[in-house]
């Protein structure tokens, strides 16, 4: 499917979906936000993708949303429109392995797209912000709550009260980033690990995905609990049997997604 301000390809069981609005540093704006969930909710249908990879340019991941868009709305207009609600409900309810692969600025809603994804790898020209105060609003897209859980309530306050901007290296060292290669690898890199991901069952990295998610929704007893029902549910797919004889037979495991 053709879209207006996303490139996607699909290779090799990698949806790779970039972000192309080079004008405006890909700002957010309605289009690329409906095209997003449009495409991430396609991937997560299409059997051909077992792994999602979302990016930007080298200049830019996302410089957050469109404010040329925003600025004259008033509140009536945003709430009853649900402002970015139901495209950024939809990027969360994808189910497949999301990666963020970010270069350049990431900021206000970049960043909370970002953090969207299961996990982000960064070039080392990656600068992450929350600067909405700068511009009267608090952030909007999850960033209050999904970068307080990820960096803890000390630097989330520090990002999104002073609005200052967090070098690739920073992001490394308090947990928003997973790892970071030079700007010219990253994506070279992501789809190596991407590719990684692609091998594995799809059942079980589905079973991954959601037991991890939990700890994010949920108290430890309960996010335990539910653990360990989708680890001895994984004892009923073929998958289990597969990896499990594969070890013992010392060769690599042939995965049926069943
Ligand atoms: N919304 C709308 N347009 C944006 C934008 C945004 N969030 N971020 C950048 N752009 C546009 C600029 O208006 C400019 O368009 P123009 O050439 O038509 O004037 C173009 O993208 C290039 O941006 P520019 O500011 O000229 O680039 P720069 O390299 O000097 O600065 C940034 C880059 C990212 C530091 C700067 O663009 C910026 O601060 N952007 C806003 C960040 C922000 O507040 N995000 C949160 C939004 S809720």
């Amino acid at each position: 499917m053709a879209y207006q301000t996303l490139i996607v390809e699909i290779e090799d069981y990698t949806a790779l979906i970039r972000l192309n609005r080079p004008d405006a540093l890909n700002a957010l704006n309605t289009t690329i936000m409906r095209e997003l969930a449009e495409a991430v909710t396609a991937a997560d249908a299409n059997d051909k993708v077992r792994c999602i990879v979302l990016t930007g340019s080298e200049k830019a991941f996302a410089a957050g949303a469109d404010v040329r868009e925003m600025a004259a709305k008033s509140f009536a207009e945003v709430f009853v429109e649900n402002l970015f609600g139901p495209e950024t409900d939809a990027i969360a309810r994808v189910r497949k392995p999301m990666i963020a692969a970010v270069s350049g600025y990431c900021l206000g809603g970049g960043c909370e797209l970002a953090m969207m994804c299961d996990f982000i790898l960064a070039a080392d020209t990656a600068k992450f912000g929350q600067p909405e105060i700068n511009l009267g609003i608090p952030a909007g897209m999850g960033g209050t709550q999904r970068l307080t859980r990820l960096v803890g309530k000390s630097k989330s306050m520090d990002m999104h009260l002073t609005g200052r901007f967090m070098e690739a290296a920073e992001a490394e060292r308090c947990g928003l980033v997973s790892r970071v290669f030079p700007a010219k690898a990253l994506i070279e890199e992501t789809l190596k690990i991407a590719g990684k991901i692609a091998e594995k069952s799809m059942v079980t990295a589905m079973l991954v995905k959601e037991a991890v998610d939990r700890a994010q929704e949920t108290t430890l007893a309960e996010g335990l609990l539910h653990e360990r029902r989708l680890f001895h549910a994984a004892f009923a797919t073929e998958d289990q049997k597969e990896g499990m004889a594969a070890f013992l037979e010392k060769r690599q495991p042939q995965f049926r997604d069943r």
